[in-house]
């Protein structure tokens, strides 16, 4: 019996359902250049073979840290770049930051001080502090209005990709045309493939006391010292509410934010903040997410490499291993650091770098259907060990290893020059299958396993069944269609379960008008059926199981089929008597329709 973590999830909401896309890898760094290094790095990942649904850009994408704004020089035709990353169905994150550039030139600045709504300092005047732009003033998120006019702002009409107004372009800037060699263009800067990242939303005030706004700062009638721990959660809820209403309330949001609150986790996605390339920061990356989880905040991760200093290339590969095993998988580094593309550590750890994400890639609809779960019932996506077995106490102390729902137990490398780890595998009546070798290992006992750099020990729970997808394609959303495989990974009584969800990955359509598909696969007395969990969902897929692999098999006789319409037919299979797997080629049933297979 599993135990049931924050109970308090019923005020503060559960984890968002996040599109599917924002689970994929995401390549960050602070910063890319221009225009030309985006095509670069995302041709890159052609060239090298791996996949990737997301390019980041950090503040230097700005004309001069305006946000909502682009460098005209470095991004002359950020909607050209968009598309260019639509057409490969990628997608871009640019950040937003809550601090805003006191600047008269700035139409975002003069537009929240005309309405009044910056937090004002005691004596009633616009606070003022110190971030990126230099001086800035601080929007005061926790008002309302401030919220809406926000929102309001990531409209495709008003993201533009200049700052500049076009009569005050005209008057101001005759000199600045020819300084910058770009033509004005008073086009849209965003598109559906733009998503947003609010940083320093604690507020960060470089000057100011802990680096954050002064106590006495007024929002509204509050002083700093009362709502200071709203203050993120409310930026992350304004933006996520933008994305919402720029698509007519059609489309999934996805805001990565750093400061939260409880309920953060209704608005998006939350990173563990500047960590450094050192060993002792991969290992903490695992409690701290665990923790998260554990106060209803699912989609976590931390920044993949280390974010100051320059990681070795064991260090690297070793956290793309633990980070591709994490709910938020995103590598980020600072400006100051060499860059560190996957292709950039030579051609063995390109390898192994690929190799991982390509895990990612496969496990994508267990990851999304671990993320229905929390939406709908609040546990946690990655989970301590002792949620799911809280009568053994040798679970309790564990924070070097997790699950990943219920079924997935990972155990990163996380010290330098390992050659061996110890994975405490769970649960009396529980065996455990190495998703890489299919060997089967009882529960309750510590297993030692020797490590190479090539994987990190992964088990399956023996009695479940895990979806994946096994074509690897450049982004999650080129494999919307692509056919399921069936990991049915049997107890010690023979028998499995799992589930299997399926939506169109990317709108609100699956809760406003139930299109989806929500199936229970169950294996016992050498029967596997899908049956429907949602008879009242609308929705149907293209997508079919091309294969069916039973972990921990006998060899059957014959196995045969009978799909929805009562059609009986043979399946083609082959058995490994020495790992005790059967796999079942081209069921070829709808993965959306009632079917049974039977094994002889
Ligand atoms: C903060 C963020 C970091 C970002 C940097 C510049 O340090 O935590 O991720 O790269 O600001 O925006």
């Amino acid at each position: 019996m599993a135990v049931v973590v924050n109970p308090g999830l019923d005020r503060s909401g559960t984890q968002a359902f996040p599109p599917l896309s924002t689970l994929g890898y995401h390549q960050c760094r602070w910063n890319y250049n221009d225009q030309e290094d985006v095509k670069a790095v995302d041709q890159g990942f052609d060239e090298y073979d791996i996949p990737l649904d997301f390019i980041w850009l950090d503040i230097e994408h700005t004309d001069g840290k305006r946000y909502f704004t682009w460098d005209p020089q470095k991004f002359p035709q950020p909607k050209e770049m968009l598309q260019g990353l639509m057409e490969k169905r990628r997608k871009m994150v640019t950040i937003v930051d809550p601090h805003i550039k006191v600047d008269s030139g700035y139409r975002i600045h003069n537009e929240i001080r005309s309405k009044n709504l910056y937090v004002k300092n005691k004596d009633g005047a616009d606070y003022e502090g110190w971030c990126w732009p230099g001086n800035a003033g601080y929007p005061d998120f926790t008002n309302p209005e401030m919220r809406t006019w926000w929102a309001s702002q990531f409209a495709y009409d008003q993201y533009k990709d200049r700052n500049i107004l076009k009569w005050e372009y005209q008057i101001r800037t005759r000199e600045r045309e020819r300084e910058l060699f770009v033509p004005y263009s008073s086009g849209q800067g965003s598109m559906e493939n733009l998503y947003t990242w609010n940083d320093m939303n604690e507020p960060s005030v470089f000057n100011g006391p802990e680096v954050t706004t002064h106590k006495d700062a007024l929002f509204g009638r509050w002083e700093n010292r009362d709502v200071h721990n709203l203050y993120g959660l409310y930026v992350h809820m304004a933006t996520a509410e933008g994305l919402i209403q720029r698509s007519g309330g059609k489309e999934r949001p996805f805001v990565l934010s750093r400061a939260f609150f409880a309920g953060s986790q209704r608005y998006g996605a939350i990173w563990t903040g500047d960590n450094s390339a050192e060993w002792g920061h991969l290992k903490i990356s695992i409690p701290m997410c665990l923790s998260l989880g554990l106060v209803g905040i699912s989609f976590c991760g931390a920044d993949v490499g280390g974010f100051f200093k320059h990681p070795s290339a064991e260090l690297l590969v070793r956290w793309y291993q633990a980070g591709a095993y994490q709910p938020f998988f995103r590598s980020h580094a600072h400006l100051d650091t060499p860059r560190r593309e996957p292709w950039l550590f030579g051609p063995g750890n390109t390898a192994l770098i690929r190799e991982v994400i390509r895990q990612r890639y496969r496990l994508l609809p267990y990851w999304y259907q671990a993320f229905y779960n929390a939406y709908r019932t609040g546990q946690p996506v990655m989970r301590a060990l002792w949620v799911e077995y809280p009568e053994d106490p040798a679970t309790f102390a564990i924070e070097n290893e997790y699950l990943i729902g219920q079924d997935l137990l990972v155990h990163p490398v996380t010290d330098e020059g390992a050659k061996s780890v110890t994975a405490y595998l769970p649960g009396k009546e529980e065996v455990w299958y190495d998703v890489h070798t299919f060997q089967k290992h009882e529960g309750a006992q510590n297993l030692h396993i020797p490590v190479t750099m090539s994987s990190i020990p992964v088990f399956q729970r023996g009695g479940s069944i895990i979806s994946r997808k096994d074509r690897i394609r450049r982004s999650s959303s080129c494999m919307d269609d692509d056919p399921y495989t069936l990991y049915v990974a049997l107890s010690a009584q023979g028998t499995a379960e799992g589930e299997l969800y399926i939506d169109d990955f990317h709108t609100f359509n699956f809760e406003k008008e139930k299109q989806f598909i929500h199936r229970q696969l169950s294996f016992s007395d050498n029967v596997l059926t899908s049956r429907n969990l949602a008879p009242d969902s609308k929705f149907t897929t293209a997508a079919w199981i091309e294969k069916v692999i039973i972990i921990g098999a006998t060899r059957p006789s014959s196995v045969s089929l009978k799909a929805a319409d009562g059609a009986e037919s043979a399946v083609e299979f082959d058995f490994d008597s020495e790992a005790s797997v059967l796999t079942m080629h081209k069921p070829g049933v709808n993965a959306g329709t009632d079917w049974t297979v039977m094994l002889q």
